[in-house]
């Protein structure tokens, strides 16, 4: 039997809002890789399971796909032709590659010069409709649910509750691979949409057995995989965009890890209930500390994230060492987006190259580094 996999619509219909008869946007996203990382775990001598879950190798690259896959099929179905979105740059690009696949028109609202070059790439070569916009993400967010009120378009932020069931399967993927559901899952936070949809997929996994209906789908109160626990969830941000750490928003939001730029996050209430219903905690890195770990990850691993993502990492490895996970448990670290979104970080962390020297010459020196292994 042919099993070509077509995405996480197809593969996991029967626990989405989806009906059975409604066709699938879809691009294949999901079933990304859960990628162990011996080698970290080895040098900051954790004796546990370290993951990565590589929400990079979705189709536009990040972990948004999984949300939009769903936010544009849903769409479609309701008969819209636009959508719009506020974005610090990967929403951006997953809008646009969905609306490109269903024929629709892609308004996407951009912080002016603070999205990484990968994204921008993304959604201009895909035909969105970009507006840079004099502010940062939250005001764009405002922005876009102001005119999305009344205007005739499709808001597909994480606030359409289709983003988040869409991503929720990333937990249902994890605890299949793993036959077992993680004792903690680690996320960078932004807008909190991912830590929020995670939690639900958790809390379905675990749930009592019940019936997915239209009016429970975001309640949880329905099982769809029989286990018995949840993981503790922690969310990570950078010291310059942590509202979260306040307990309060941030009006001024700044770090490297732009795609987290964020200060006044959307799901600020269904984070707080994923850290105190799994017994959690968030924690705050400085820039410095999150592009070692990008850094860290890439050189010890070959894995290659955004900055971003490594929050997930660099918050993990603190936690270890900090005693706040538990000698010998399964981690869960989510990647949200791939490295190639921001080649300009990475060639810079890269420490530049040296000069062109001639043929001769550089043969003579390559041989000196490989024999003193530089
Ligand atoms: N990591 C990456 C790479 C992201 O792009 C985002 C969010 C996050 C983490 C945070 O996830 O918002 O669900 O807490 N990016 C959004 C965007 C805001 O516009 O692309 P969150």
């Amino acid at each position: 039997m042919a099993s070509r996999y077509t995405g996480l619509i197809d593969r996991y219909r029967d626990r989405l809002p989806i009906a059975n008869e409604t066709p699938a946007v879809a691009l294949g996203e999901g079933g990304t890789p859960l990628i162990r990382l011996d080698n970290l775990a080895r040098d900051i001598g954790f004796d546990g399971d370290l993951y990565v879950k590589y929400e990079g190798l979705n189709p536009s690259g990040s972990f948004k796909d999984r949300g939009m896959t769903m936010a544009v099929t849903s769409a479609v179905a309701d008969g819209v032709d636009t959508i719009i979105c506020a974005s610090t740059g990967n929403t951006s690009a997953s809008a646009a590659a969905y609306a490109a696949r269903a024929g629709l028109t892609a308004f996407v609202l951009i912080p002016d010069g603070k999205i990484a070059t990968g994204k921008l790439a993304q959604a201009m070569i895909q035909g969105a409709r970009i507006v840079q916009i004099r502010g940062n993400f939250d005001d764009g967010m405002r922005l876009v649910k102001q005119v999305a009120e009344t205007a005739p378009v499709t808001l597909v932020n994480s606030v359409n509750p289709f983003r988040l069931q869409g991503q929720k399967t990333a937990a249902f993927e994890i605890c299949d691979e793993l036959g077992r559901v993680p004792d903690y899952h680690a996320l960078p936070v932004g807008n909190a949409g991912n830590i929020s949809a995670h939690w639900l997929g958790y809390k379905e996994l675990a749930a009592q057995p019940g019936t997915l209906t239209a009016e429970n789908c975001n309640d949880h109160s329905y099982s769809v995989g029989g286990y018995d626990k949840r993981p503790t969830m922690l969310g990570f941000q950078s010291t310059g965009a942590a509202p979260f750490l306040r307990g309060a928003a941030v009006d001024e939001p700044d770090t490297v890890a732009t795609a987290i730029r964020i200060g006044h996050p959307q799901s600020w209430n269904a984070a707080w209930a994923a850290h105190d219903e799994s017994g959690g905690h968030f924690d705050e890195l400085p820039d410095s500390e999150i592009l070692h770990a990008q850094k860290q990850l890439a050189t010890r691993e070959g894995v290659f994230c955004e900055p971003a993502s490594a929050a997930s990492i660099a918050g993990v490895m603190r936690a270890i060492e900090k005693g706040r996970i538990e000698a010998g448990s399964t981690v869960v670290c989510t990647l949200t987006g791939h490295g190639l979104k921001d080649p300009d970080r990475a060639i810079e962390q890269g420490g530049g190259l040296a000069e062109i020297e001639t043929l001769d010459a550089t043969e003579a020196a390559v041989r000196k580094r490989i024999e003193s292994g530089l």
